[in-house]
């Protein structure tokens, strides 16, 4: 067994999204925080957990091939980025093998794993927040606790570069008088909406928006999150920013999710255009459906088709019904829901199409139990957590399915996060 604080010498045999190199001393395995697979290091071991042990790595003797120079000055500190030390190919490889082995681990087997999806790594996200300190410095939250990174001159390179210009501009205007936290999201053509947390509404608030917007032109909407209730108080300029993803509009509100990189969410769309088909299909539910994306996507795709979408967010079920409405897509309708009524809300309809987009923790019991009762004659699964997406499929499978072929999408470049849009079929 490797000993803490003591120094080996070690090959690095593995990468992982988070980050982490494998190695095996003393016939343990062995995590330490960004190598790659072909490093040879000098690792110290820091930690003992129940099956592993973490290491520090002291230095690099050779060089993985790998390995790319990181020029992201807050790489070392923050948690938002954790492959900036691979080369952008071998990120999609060790994304690819996450889902390969995540789904293996499950039993789940015989199915066509396609090549990952790999849009643009560079100021690809389109939301961000950045954390106030009570000196007025401003940043993102360094790894693991709430100590702020300070935004130096360097930009963040995942996010446009004019939210860390807004958000320097904020710690100047506000001083030590500033929000706890400010939330940017900018448009597909380029508006920008922020919402201030932990801020009262008074003169000085009202004289520092009327600052931001003069300089900041882009900046259409601003808003105050009330402590109390968690509700958007509106207090300049437009309640919602307006994107068009795939020739679709959509509004969206502070409150309400959207796909964060615009690229990868085409990307998604057009997987989920492929695995529906081109045959006709006249019952889609969309489940999770968020300010209803997918649902008015499939509905313009298959205006044979009657949609519905069930989201448990009042704020983006009325976003999803204007969005219907912006696109004058009549074929689709929202409600608010917990997806795991999807049987009830069925009712006597059979779906011959069934889209699920749930959050990280993936379907709950009673929502995989709603879809084996149901058994809409496919799935479209799309996730954003491998695990919990393959301990899902195991159970689609024991009820019934078979996974016919998944489809990686790098929604997060250069974080541990991937997505999967996979189809299931009825088992003959
Ligand atoms: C990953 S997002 C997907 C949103 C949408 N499909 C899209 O692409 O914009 C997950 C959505 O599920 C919603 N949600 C979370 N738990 C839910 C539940 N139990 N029932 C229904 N919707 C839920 C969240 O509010 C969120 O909008």
């Amino acid at each position: 067994m490797p000993e803490i604080g003591k120094i080996y010498e070690a090959n690095i045999i593995d990468t992982t999204t988070a980050g982490a190199g494998v190695a095996r001393i003393d016939g343990a395995v062995v995590f330490a925080d960004k190598c790659a697979a072909g490093d040879e290091c000098i690792l110290r071991i820091t930690e003992a957990k129940k099956n592993y042990f973490l290491a520090s790595c002291e230095q690099i003797v050779t060089p993985s091939r790998k390995r790319i120079v990181n020029r992201c000055p807050y790489y070392a500190r923050c948690g938002g980025c954790s492959l900036r030390h691979v080369s952008y190919k071998y990120e999609g490889k060790i994304k690819e093998k996450t889902i390969r082995e995540a789904l293996e681990k499950a039993d789940v087997h015989d199915y066509k794993l396609n090549h990952i999806v790999m849009p643009s790594d560079e100021r690809y996200r389109n939301k961000a927040t950045f954390h106030f300190s009570k000196c007025g410095e401003v940043g993102y939250y360094e790894n693991g606790t709430h100590n702020i990174i300070p935004l130096a001159d360097t930009p963040c390179a995942i996010v446009p570069s004019e939210f860390s210009d807004i958000a320097r501009f904020c710690t100047n205007i506000f001083g030590n008088d500033s929000p706890d936290s400010m939330t940017l999201r900018i448009s597909t053509t380029g508006k920008i909406m922020i919402a201030f947390d932990g801020k009262r509404i008074n003169k000085s608030f009202l004289s520092c928006v009327e600052k931001i917007t003069d300089v900041f032109p882009s900046v259409c909407g601003i808003f105050s999150r009330e402590k109390s209730s968690g509700d958007y108080i509106s207090i300049f300029g437009d309640k919602y920013i307006k994107n068009d993803v795939c020739g679709i509009k959509y509004i969206v509100s502070p409150n309400s999710f959207f796909q964060i990189n615009y690229s990868g969410a085409e990307a998604i769309f057009s997987q989920i255009e492929k695995m529906a088909g081109k045959e006709p299909v006249y019952n889609i539910f969309d489940l999770f459906c968020g300010t209803g994306t997918i649902g008015i996507f499939l509905a313009n795709q298959h205006p044979e088709a009657k949609v519905i979408g069930i989201e448990i967010n009042e704020a983006a079920v009325e976003n999803a019904k204007m969005n219907a409405a912006l696109n004058l897509t009549e074929n689709v309708s929202f409600k608010r829901g917990d997806a795991s009524e999807y049987a009830k809300i069925c009712g006597d309809d059979s779906p011959d199409l069934t889209v699920i987009d749930p959050p990280r923790a993936g379907c709950s019991k009673k929502t995989i139990g709603a879809l084996l009762n149901v058994m809409p004659k496919r799935i479209i699964y799309v996730s954003c957590n491998p695990f919990t997406l393959a301990r899902d499929m195991k159970k689609l499978e024991e009820g019934g399915y078979k996974l016919i072929e998944a489809t990686p999408v790098n929604m997060f470049p250069r974080s541990e996060h991937v997505e999967t849009v996979c189809l299931m079929h009825i088992r003959n």
